[in-house]
């Protein structure tokens, strides 16, 4: 497999993501989209959109501002719990993040650890700075928050946080979206956008930055009715790849010795197969929570992520937010090992709760089903992040084909950032370049397409594979004979002869999971 830093360079060279501020140094944890990443950013943004708003009759959107009152953050539990652990070097003034030190150096699990325990951990084990062997001072709690200032004025009162998550807003602006909206429970209001964390040691290119962006859903019931879940049967029987607490070796049990112990590094491939029902019926978690991470499973599937790289791992005890209940990663196998692509929690009344007491409005619904008024409880929060979805599409697309001698971008068609190429077979034959340039103004107004004349015709193709463009069509001397071209597909380098009436309708066929021979007759 590519390893990041080779991704990150190829991601560079072809214009999918650069170094934010490259002129100047760069910034860490901040990235640029190029013309080619702002594309597949778009698709999955509007894939996920699609799949979980648009086609669902349960699911309002939503979108919220990214500068939130300072009292949604403290109502929240963000502006005192939402931090991460340092430690400073005293020699070389390093500051790092103590999990990431203890899970290098320790091999086991960190994440969640408190400012003593990391001490003691350091401590008992005498861990010193990596790049001087300096000692570290005393293990301090860092609040991930970004804060700023509205207005002219630079004091506490004036005080603002750039949001850490895109869902609290969902809470903030509960009553409104419940007022406004004719939804009953149980119902799910989803956003997409940025959010912004300043990260201690961003790291491992787009997989841990400052500025990211999420996509969340806050699926609201009533809190008794958490596995009433009509829909339940539709995911019952799909088999996932599957690392329980239990599993992870000593989690299960409570206590932060136990799971520092007990969830070595070294357990990491360690799943097994589970149907998502078993799972409901060894109480690990309720039908909906269930239901909604089979859905977000399946859609990584369905976009074509290969299934052995994809697992849900149960979080251990002392690794749930202050917020959370219960909570599942779904893990890719990113080159740099198995890790949180997207999350699920279970959120309860946390959030509504909080909002009530701070802001003194009542946020209670009156459900129809029970004829009571209740204050729903998040019975699943399916989280994903944007920029680590893109990470784990690139990574999987990415195939060095020696006996093509080129990289093929094995992107699923409907995430391609450029849809389509249309090539004259020569560049200097009036009649071919014409018809090229007719077909290629045609078919842009409905894909994203590309016109290529520069080059051997196998050179274009290659430039097309790198890109991951899943189509390639060629117009050629038999097309002014008989109004045919070719359609080359990019995975298995196929060619069919297609009639030019007709195309648009074919190349939709293609792109949403058809196969190339139902367009036309192969080329030999
Ligand atoms: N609202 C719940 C929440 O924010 P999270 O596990 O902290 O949960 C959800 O974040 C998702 O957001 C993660 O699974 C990941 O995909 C993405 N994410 C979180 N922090 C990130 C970072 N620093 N850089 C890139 N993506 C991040």
């Amino acid at each position: 497999m590519i390893t990041i830093d080779e991704l990150a360079t190829f991601c560079k060279r072809k214009g999918f993501v650069y170094p934010s501020s490259e002129i100047y140094g760069g910034l860490a944890g901040f990235f640029d989209y190029g013309p080619l990443g702002v594309e597949l950013k778009n698709r999955i943004r509007q894939e996920w959109w699609r799949t979980f708003v648009q086609q669902r009759p349960d699911v309002l959107g939503f979108d919220g501002a990214l500068l939130s009152h300072r009292k949604v953050w403290e109502a929240s539990g963000h502006a005192t719990s939402f931090n991460d652990v340092f430690v400073e070097c005293t020699k070389c003034k390093s500051r790092l993040r103590a999990d990431h030190l203890i899970e290098e150096r320790l091999k086991i699990k960190a994440e969640g650890l408190s400012a003593a325990d990391v001490q003691k951990l350091i401590a008992e084990n005498k861990l010193a700075c990596p790049g001087c062997k300096g000692s570290f001072g005393e293990a301090r709690a860092f609040n991930l928050m970004f804060r700023t200032f509205v207005g002219p004025r630079e004091s506490d009162e004036h005080a603002a946080y750039l949001r850490p998550e895109t869902a609290q807003l969902i809470f903030a602006d509960f009553r409104l979206l419940t007022e406004t909206s004719r939804v009953k429970l149980p119902f799910g209001v989803a956003q997409a956008g940025k959010a912004f964390r300043n990260e201690i040691s961003p790291r491992d290119f787009l997989f841990r930055g400052r500025e990211f962006e999420q996509m969340e859903i806050e699926f609201f019931t009533h809190p008794k009715n958490e596995d009433d879940c009509a829909l339940f049967d539709e995911v019952a029987s799909r088999a996932v790849n599957f690392l329980g607490a239990a599993e992870q070796k000593g989690g299960a049990k409570a206590g932060k010795a136990t799971e520092q112990e007990g969830s070595r590094m070294g357990q990491a491939a360690g799943h097994r197969t589970a149907a998502i029902g078993e799972l409901v019926k060894q109480k690990l978690l309720t039908r909906w929570h269930a239901y909604w991470l089979a859905q977000q499973y399946q859609w990584y599937l369905d976009l074509g992520i290969r299934a052995e790289r994809l697992r849900i791992r149960e979080h251990l005890k002392g690794e749930l937010a202050h917020y959370a209940t219960a909570c599942f990663d779904i893990e890719y196998e990113f080159p740099f090992g198995w890790k949180e692509l997207a999350g699920n929690a279970a959120r309860g009344t946390f959030d509504l709760t909080q909002h009530e007491k701070m802001s003194k409005k009542p946020l209670a619904l009156f459900d129809e089903a029970s004829k009571e008024k209740v204050l729903p409880s998040v019975a699943s929060e399916p989280s994903h992040g944007v920029d680590r979805a893109f990470l784990a599409f690139v990574a999987d697309a990415y195939t060095d084909d020696n006996e093509r001698g080129n990289v093929v971008l094995k992107l699923h068609p409907r995430l391609a950032p450029v849809q389509l190429v249309v090539c004259p077979l020569v560049s200097n034959k009036e009649p071919i370049v014409k018809k090229a340039q007719e077909i290629f103004e045609e078919l842009r107004r409905c894909y994203v397409a590309q016109y290529d004349a520069s080059g051997s015709i196998g050179r274009r193709y290659a430039r097309a594979d790198e890109i991951g463009v899943p189509l390639c069509l060629t117009v050629d001397f038999e097309a002014l004979e008989d109004d045919t071209v070719t359609l080359r597909d990019r995975d298995s380098t196929k060619q069919v002869r297609v009639p030019v009436k007709g195309l648009r309708d074919g190349i939709y066929q293609f792109l949403i999971g058809g196969k190339l021979e139902g367009l036309g007759k192969p080329v030999a």
